[in-house]
């Protein structure tokens, strides 16, 4: 594991430090090279975060939409450690955020972090930057109770390293949330084999459910619409509430505002 960081004592929006040793972790393709323009961490959420889930679902499936299931699948995040892996500029991290959570926002590229913590100043919300890798988490084990990561899983060198990190970092309850782009359709393999040269790569579903049983993370629910996937899974170890689960059936319609804080515990009985 890395030097561990908690943020403790660091002015507010201060980016945090938990880079690993050079060499010791898988570097990135082209794609993490573009991550450190400033340029790219400035013009990623309004050019690209808001449109992307609708472009890649036909409009199947929308940002506001994805947000609002985060908050319900995780739910509930008031007063929970988060961390967010591979934030960029934090969309996840702030929306988590503005919920109650104590959010870390990770991300090996600094031009987003600091982006991540402009955004947050601008929102009138509070969240701790980390410069570091998913491949070597700088957290003590058993620290957060959920973890997300949006589309990062796209951009590792070895996500079965980064999903072990994960369910280490979590507590036993814990539960963790993805959103990824999936292999695409004939029609759209010829670009997704071109972006593979920029270091992207794209799991199915089934690669991401055996990464994370290796990891000790067991499905609670999944749901696909079009190339993007969103996937629940929980920690087996200590949680009998979470292992008995299985992936809920399909698309359920946008979450109705009122039901977004249910209890997990009970949800989860419900659905067992
Ligand atoms: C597709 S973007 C993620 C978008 C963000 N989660 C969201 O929902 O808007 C991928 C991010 O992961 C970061 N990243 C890629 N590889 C990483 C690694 N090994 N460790 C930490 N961050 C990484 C990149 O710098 C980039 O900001």
């Amino acid at each position: 594991m890395a030097g561990t960081s908690d943020g403790v004592g660091e002015a507010p929006g201060a980016i945090v430090d938990g880079r690993p040793p050079r060499g010791s972790v898988p570097g990135g393709g082209a794609a993490a090279w573009v991550n450190g323009w400033r340029l790219t961490a400035r013009a990623y959420e309004p050019l690209w975060r808001h449109r992307s889930v609708g472009l890649l679902t036909r409009g199947a499936f929308s940002t506001a939409r994805e947000l609002e299931t985060l908050l319900a699948w995780t739910a509930p995040v008031r007063g929970a450690e988060v961390l967010d892996v591979g934030c960029s500029a934090g969309l996840y991290a702030r929306t988590l955020a503005a919920e109650g959570a104590n959010v870390h926002a990770l991300d090996a590229s600094r031009p987003f972090l600091a982006e991540a913590a402009r955004l947050a100043a601008r929102d009138g919300v509070r969240l701790t930057p980390v410069q570091g890798d998913a491949h070597a988490l700088p957290f003590a084990d058993d620290r957060f109770d959920v973890v997300v990561v949006g589309a990062t899983l796209n951009e590792l060198a070895d996500p079965r390293r980064a999903l072990a990190e994960i369910a280490r970092v979590l507590r036993p309850a814990g539960r963790a949330w993805f959103m990824y782009a999936r292999r695409a359709g004939p029609l759209g393999r010829p670009l997704q084999a071109l972006m593979g040269w920029g270091g992207l790569r794209f799991p199915e579903p089934a690669d991401l459910d055996g990464w994370a049983r290796d990891a000790g993370l067991v499905p609670i629910r999944a749901e696909e619409r079009g190339a993007v996937v969103i996937a629940l899974y929980g920690l087996g170890r200590g949680a009998p509430d979470v292992a008995v689960t299985s992936p809920s059936p399909g698309w359920e319609g946008p979450t109705p505002r009122r039901n977004r804080r249910f209890n997990w515990e009970r949800r989860l009985d419900d659905e067992g």
